[in-house]
């Protein structure tokens, strides 16, 4: 005759079996979603753009963040880590990145949205003249699975580019 206890320890067995099962198909089902995330970011206004007294160039933007990253969540996403960086280039750095605002999306109703707002960290190059200078803004996010590994993707949008003049 089985004891309490032994049909208690099988059950807790085959319910441990089962969520194996169900961790590895949920990361094996995420494998095949190919999300489709879109984001347009508008800078609609230079607050100011100035030298600093020892030399490094400062600029305050406001910004129009639209995104939907809806297509990043699936039944296995834990949340979705995003920030938006200026990509630029100078003689001693082919790639400059500066990270300008960022966000955790908890959920996929929160996925898609528009953001009105100045730049949450600050927009300082370390010594070199960013008068004029092109830039790209990237969209870049980190998907948190419940169960599974973490993947990132970006999307860079080209074209921008600072004042001439100090304002
Ligand atoms: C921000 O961009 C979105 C999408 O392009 C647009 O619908 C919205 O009106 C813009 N908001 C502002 C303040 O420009
Ligand atoms: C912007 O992105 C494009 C495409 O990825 C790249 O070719 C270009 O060099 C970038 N521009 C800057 C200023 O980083």
């Amino acid at each position: 005759m089985h004891s309490f206890g032994y049909r208690a320890n099988a059950l807790a067995t085959f319910a441990v079996t089962i969520l194996v099962i169900m961790c590895a198909m949920a990361s094996f089902s995420d494998t095949f979603n190919t999300p489709s995330p879109t984001a347009r970011v508008e800078v609609l206004n230079i607050n100011w753009f100035q030298k600093q007294l020892h030399g490094n160039d400062e600029v305050s933007m406001t910004l129009n963040i639209s995104a939907d990253l809806q297509s990043l969540f699936t039944w296995n996403t834990k949340q979705v880590f995003v920030f938006v960086a200026a990509e630029y280039e100078t003689p001693k750095n082919s790639l400059n990145q500066i990270s300008l605002w960022d966000g955790i999306i908890p959920s996929k109703e929160n996925a898609k949205f528009s953001i009105h707002t100045s730049n949450k960290y600050r927009f300082i190059d370390q010594g070199s003249n960013l008068k004029g200078k092109e830039f790209n803004l990237t969209l870049h996010w980190h998907v948190m699975p419940k169960t599974g590994k973490m993947f990132a993707d970006k999307i860079v949008m080209t074209g921008y580019r600072l004042p001439e003049d100090y304002r």
